[in-house]
């Protein structure tokens, strides 16, 4: 599968039990600092950060890059762009205060009409369709996508030929099942054929916690030398 497409970096945080949040999906800070300054310097390094509406609805996230946890001059800010087909984002929500460059990706199912300062890309029948997304974003000029969740957005964005890097920050702790997003929420395997192989790059100590490193199946196409 090859088409247009920025760069896509997938990141997230994770209990060693693989949980993103904690029960009902209360945010969960998961990151230490290291950590954090490393998601902060993916985000410098990216000119989209995407977001699904759980997320949005579940954390209210500013989706801003902390330039004072970098060294340096403040660079240009990375679009916040939510993937909300319906149009759920709240009005009040941090991602609409017009701080930012601010992109919802929605679906033509969408009735929903926003503030002038946000953009708006309409990219699947009744959801977005992320290989439409991709190909539009791209054509704006957006080259390097950081995606940062949920689950059910991990779930759609971890396909060959639409990722290049995933990279996983585990922290030291467990959180427990029942009602905590798992890091991937979408459709299970149920035989080998079906599973997402990874490419596993490097695995890093960092604060308490470890960094894994992977790239996508070695036969898909990725954008990453
Ligand atoms: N630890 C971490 O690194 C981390 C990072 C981010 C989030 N989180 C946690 O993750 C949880 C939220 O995860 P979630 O799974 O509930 O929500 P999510 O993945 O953030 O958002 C899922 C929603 O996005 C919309 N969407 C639109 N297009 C989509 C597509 N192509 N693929 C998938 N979703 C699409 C869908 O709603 P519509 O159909 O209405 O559009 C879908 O229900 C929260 O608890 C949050 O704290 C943790």
């Amino acid at each position: 599968m090859t088409f247009p497409r920025p760069l896509v970096w997938i990141n997230c945080a994770a209990s060693v039990d693989g949980r993103l949040a904690f029960d009902q999906g209360a945010r969960a800070r998961l990151s230490d600092p290291e950590d954090l300054a490393r998601v902060q310097r993916l985000r410098a390094k990216s000119d989209g950060i995407v977001i699904g509406i759980g997320t949005a609805l579940a954390d209210d996230p500013s989706l801003r890059v902390h330039w004072e946890l970098l060294d340096g001059a403040p660079g240009s800010p990375p679009a916040r762009i939510v993937l909300d087909s319906a149009g759920r984002l709240p009005a009040a929500s941090r991602l609409l205060d017009g701080s930012l460059p601010t992109i919802i990706a929605t679906s033509e199912r969408c009735a929903r009409h926003y503030p002038a300062h946000v953009t708006t890309i309409v990219a699947g029948a009744e959801r977005v369709d992320l290989e439409r997304l991709y190909t539009e974003l791209h054509a704006r000029g957006h080259r390097r996508l950081l995606i940062e969740g949920g689950a059910r957005v991990l779930a759609s964005a971890l396909k060959p030929g639409l990722f290049d890097r995933f990279t996983i920050y585990v922290a030291p702790l467990i959180i427990g099942e029942h009602e905590a997003p798992p890091v991937v929420s979408g459709p299970a395997a149920r035989r080998m054929e079906d599973v997402l192989p990874l490419d596993l790059l490097a695995v890093d100590r960092l604060g308490a916690g470890y960094v894994a490193s992977y790239g996508p199946p070695r036969a898909a196409p990725s954008l990453l030398p």
